[in-house]
């Protein structure tokens, strides 16, 4: 189940992404907003990154203008990995290596066909598991939990 949220600017390109998701034979949950009246993006990116920590959905894809702002929300919720992205490189290798269960990207930045792209690749990519990048995850998690490294 893939969490999806955007603010008024993402509301097109969540559609579209409504459309991959449906190629893909994945099913999504869609935390708002409907409308295209301007709205604060931290209410729902905060809504679908918590339904992605607590295992309502497995990963979470969010979009606002620039993908940042909606990103920085989403990740004040503890648990999340979050990974804002413009090309499909970064948003691969954001799963191989450091597990992102939170894909974001900017309506204002990227097109629809890019966005299609890096989310395809980012919930096709497996995390690579084990070694050096559980260990660094493992890291992150600490300061998370407020140790000093
Ligand atoms: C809304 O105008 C815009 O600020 C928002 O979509 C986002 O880009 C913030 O990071």
């Amino acid at each position: 189940m893939i969490a999806l949220a955007c603010d008024h600017t993402g509301l097109e390109l969540k559609e579209e992404i409504k459309s991959l998701l449906d190629e893909m034979h994945l099913e999504y949950k869609d935390f708002g907003t409907n409308t295209h009246e301007s709205c604060d993006y931290p209410i729902y990116g905060s809504r679908a990154a918590r339904a992605v920590v607590s295992g309502e959905c497995d990963r979470g894809i969010l979009i606002c203008g620039t993908g940042v702002g909606i990103g920085i929300a989403a990740s004040k919720v503890k648990g999340t990995r979050v990974c804002t992205c413009s090309d499909v490189y970064t948003a691969t290798l954001s799963k191989r290596h450091n597990n992102s269960n939170i894909l974001t990207f900017g309506a204002r930045v990227i097109g629809v066909d890019l966005a299609k792209m890096i989310a395809r690749a980012w919930l096709e990519e497996p995390f690579e598991g084990g070694g050096r990048h559980q260990r660094r995850i493992d890291l992150i998690t600490a300061i998370e939990n407020g140790e000093v490294l």
